[in-house]
């Protein structure tokens, strides 16, 4: 039998690695090693090229018994194989769920939280790599920018080093106005002619102060075409242009109003945040517009978040409210809230270890049940169906040794992980009818909101209505016939746990929770809420997605509608923006609008 050994030295690819590397061995050299001999008949480098010629590109999908079927192959050598491929998979799953990919300069603001109150002027750079993921943040320099001590090696080593594809740059000026000074005007042109010559560029200078920025993105792009010196047309070669696939690209999604930073969370590693999940007419990037509104037009202590959804709006209102009520009447809404927004007690310690030994479950080692026995092989893959409905019992048989915070922690972060690995495009009224590539489970402890007084309710939002009073009001409720609660069924049945009789492709239970603000009668009941609401002031979203092709995404009620029902409780104002909400594939909105209305309750 061939070995690594029995091929003569200069070609041996275990020493050519030593010597120089894996990246200068071939696609069959690396097999060879991993498979260190040969089969009767074949030498090691024989056999691995053939393999790699049988599968070409498909390689990385390759299956067992593909390789047995290969003459000579055993069980040994394609299980070497197959589990190097997994491992490789694995990691790089892994890897990809924690990218953090920044679009545009509202990603960027997530990483200035920190700056926004210091003392010094700090210049902090982002090194992205070609798909625009964030390789590392790093502190450039701490004490006064100044043209002449900068030098753009400090910038530029690091982006060398990180083989960064671009760079974005953040300064920030205590003085509390982030306008650019003459002098970071004269360091951004240095800089970028810097950026241009070595291929690496700038892609923004952003200047935070404590409540404003200032992105200098649409400026550098116009004075793109005026440098003088560009390298390689500007742009590293990447696995994009040789793919002929298109860059993500870097846009402005700012509008030409000046918005005020408020809160964005930071990104705490290894953590799940309040908005990492999908979920349709999430407020999550409307929200310091929301936030500039509401701040300028209102006034008072208490807030009401009565559709809450992901509670994203509330996580702002508790930072500038007093008191913070959040209402939604699904049941997993629900559970996330008391794991977020909860102030009752909670061991850290506990619920981490928890975690810990749920992430070192093995499918392999489960019987089938509940949940994999519904769910497994359509929304998820067999295996990540099995060890969630394995986890959501445990979960269950423990409630006893859990606080109730710790309870829908446990909940929550479960939820979260499961709606990352669903096989659909973010809700559950279908899944793709594909192969399951990501076999991946990785659960990830919650990160709390710090709140003050909260109160959490799960109930319809008109009964609600009758019951409640705040200075605040905010009002998102569902606009077309779409139901949250048939959207999320998965979610709803996960934290339920009564495991219910489920029907046709989609597998969903009996319907419950269904929205009045999803049927004909949807003004009425808007109308009603809008009456019954103790408040000083009422503060409405809308999109106009009324014009859609599709039926289920039309409106229920129209703007001059909403218009109109208010203006019989006070004064009104309307606000707009363009916005690309986040939908469900099949629609097509274009000229998309996301609306505010303030109204100002009169006293009667
Ligand atoms: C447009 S979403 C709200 C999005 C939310 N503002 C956010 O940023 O995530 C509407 C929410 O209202 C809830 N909902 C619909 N009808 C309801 C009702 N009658 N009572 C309580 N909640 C309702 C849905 O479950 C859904 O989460």
């Amino acid at each position: 039998m061939g070995k690594l050994k029995d091929i003569p030295k200069i070609d041996r690819p275990r020493e050519r690695f030593l010597e120089k590397g894996p990246d200068a061995l071939s696609k069959s050299d690396l097999l060879a090693i991993i498979l260190g001999s040969g089969i009767k008949g074949k030498n090691v480098k024989q056999l691995s090229e053939g393999i790699i010629k049988k599968f070409g590109k498909n390689f990385l999908n390759i299956t067992v018994n593909d390789l047995l079927e290969i003459s000579g192959i055993g069980q040994a050598k394609a299980l070497q194989i197959s589990s190097a491929i997994s491992l490789v998979k694995r990691f790089y799953a892994d890897e990809k769920s924690n990218e953090i990919i920044i679009k545009n300069s509202q990603d960027v603001l997530s990483f200035t939280y920190d700056l926004r109150d210091k003392k010094k002027e700090y210049l902090v750079c982002l090194y992205l790599n070609a798909r625009n993921s964030l390789l590392k943040k790093e502190i450039v320099s701490v004490g006064l920018l100044d043209k002449a001590l900068l030098h753009p090696r400090e910038i530029f080593y690091p982006a060398t080093e990180l083989n960064a594809a671009s760079v974005i740059l953040i300064h920030n000026h205590p003085s509390g106005d982030s306008s650019p000074s003459e002098k970071d005007n004269q360091i951004v042109e240095k800089i970028v002619q810097a950026g241009e010559i070595m291929g690496i560029p700038v892609i923004d200078f952003i200047i935070v102060s404590e409540n404003n920025h200032y992105s200098f993105h649409e400026k550098l792009q116009k004075q793109k075409e005026g440098l003088d010196y560009v390298a390689d047309g500007g742009m590293q070669a990447t696995l994009f242009t040789l793919f002929e696939v298109k860059k993500p690209s870097y846009e402005i999604t700012a509008e030409k109003i000046q918005e005020n930073y408020f809160y964005i969370p930071q990104v705490k590693e290894n953590h799940i945040q309040l908005h990492n999940r999908r979920y349709i007419g999430n407020k999550h990037k409307l929200i310091e517009w929301i936030f500039s509104i509401i701040n300028k037009e209102c006034s008072g202590n208490s807030f009401a978040d009565i559709f809450a959804g992901t509670g994203v709006v509330s996580a702002v209102a508790t930072k500038q409210f007093k008191k913070v009520l959040l209402n939604d009447f699904l049941h997993s809404n629900y559970a996330i809230y008391r794991a977020f927004f909860g102030n009752e007690v909670w061991d850290k310690n506990k619920v981490d270890g928890i975690i810990k030994n749920y992430n070192n479950i093995y499918a392999d080692d489960l019987e089938d049940n509940y949940f994999s026995k519904s769910f497994g092989g359509k929304f998820f893959s067999n295996n990540s169906a099995k060890i969630i409905g394995f986890i959501r019992e445990n979960i269950e048989e423990n409630k006893n040794n859990l606080t109730q915070r710790e309870y829908y922690m446990l909940i929550a972060s479960l939820l979260y992980t499961a709606d990352k690995i669903a096989n659909t495009v973010g809700h559950f009224d279908a899944y793709f009818k594909k192969e399951f590539v990501n076999d991946s489970f990785f659960m990830k402890p919650i990160d709390p909101i710090d709140t003050q007084e909260i109160s959490i309710f799960q109930e319809d939002t008109n009964i609600l209505a009758k019951k409640i009073k705040a200075d605040v009001v905010y009002i998102d409720p569902p606009y077309n016939s779409r139901q949250y609660s048939r959207f999320y069924h998965v979610l709803e049945t996960l934290t339920k746990w009564d495991k219910p009789k489920l029907y046709g492709v989609a597998l969903k239970p009996e319907s419950e929770n269904m929205s009045d603000y999803c049927r004909n009668n949807a003004k009425d009941k808007l109308a009603e809420l809008v009456k019954d609401l103790d408040a000083k002031y009422l503060v409405v979203s809308y999109n106009n997605t009324y014009d859609s092709k599709s039926n289920s995404s039309r409106n229920k009620i129209t703007l001059q509608e909403i218009e109109r029902i208010l203006k019989t409780k006070g004064s009104t104002k309307v606000f707009e923006k363009n916005y690309r909400h986040f939908n469900t594939g099949n629609t097509n909105f274009n000229n998309h609008k996301e609306y505010l209305f303030v109204t100002k309750v009169k006293n009667e």
